[in-house]
C-alpha cells in the first residue's frame, strides 16, 4: 500500500497557505485562483487550522458573518488534523472518512511537507489497481 511520502513525490510538495488575520474574501479569493478547496492556516510557520469550502459554507454564511472584514481565524477549524509521511493511504482515508475531512496536511516532526486530498488518494487506489491489472494480465497472457 502507497506511503504518503511517496504520493507526494507524484503530486509535489508545496502547499496553498494563508494567515489566520487575513479575511475570509482573501481565502476564498485565493481558493478561486489555485483552484482548491481548502487552504492550510499558518501562524509563526506553524499549522494552526484548516480552512476549507465547507468552513465557508457553514462557519462563514450559515452563521451570518459572511462579512469582507471576518478573518479565517474567526472561522478555521482548528486543531488542525495532520497525517505523517510514513503513514499508508489506506490509513489516510479511513482518518478522512472517520474525521469527516477531505485534506490532509502532512506533517514530518512538525513541518508542512505537504497535503493530500481524498482526490490524490482516490487517484492513488485507482493507479495501484490499474498496475495490479496489468500485471495479472501479463501473467495470463505471458
Ligand atoms: N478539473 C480540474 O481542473 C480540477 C481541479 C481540482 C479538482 N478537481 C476535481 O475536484 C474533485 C475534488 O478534488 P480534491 O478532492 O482533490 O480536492 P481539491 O479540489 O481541494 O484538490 C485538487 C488538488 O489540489 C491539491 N490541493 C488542494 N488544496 C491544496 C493546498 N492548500 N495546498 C496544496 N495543494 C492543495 C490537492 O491535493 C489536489 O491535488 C476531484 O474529483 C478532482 O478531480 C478538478
Amino acid at each position: 500500500m502507497t506511503m504518503l511520502w511517496r504520493l507526494l513525490e507524484w503530486k509535489g510538495r508545496s502547499v496553498l497557505t494563508i494567515g489566520p488575520d487575513e479575511t475570509v474574501l482573501d481565502a476564498i479569493r485565493k481558493m478561486a485562483a489555485k483552484d482548491v478547496g481548502a487552504l492550510v492556516v499558518m501562524e509563526d510557520e506553524k499549522p494552526i487550522g484548516m480552512f476549507a469550502e465547507r468552513d465557508y459554507a457553514r462557519n462563514v454564511f450559515l452563521k451570518g458573518k459572511a462579512s469582507p472584514e471576518t478573518t479565517v481565524r474567526d472561522v478555521m477549524a482548528s486543531p488542525v488534523i495532520f497525517a505523517r509521511p510514513e503513514q499508508t493511504v489506506d490509513e489516510c482515508m479511513s482518518v478522512m472518512t472517520r474525521r469527516r475531512v477531505r485534506h490532509l496536511p502532512v506533517l514530518d516532526d512538525g513541518e508542512l511537507i505537504g497535503l493530500v486530498s481524498i482526490g490524490d488518494l482516490v487517484r492513488s487506489v485507482i493507479d495501484e489497481q490499474k498496475t495490479t491489472i496489468e500485471q495479472l494480465e501479463m501473467y495470463i497472457h505471458g
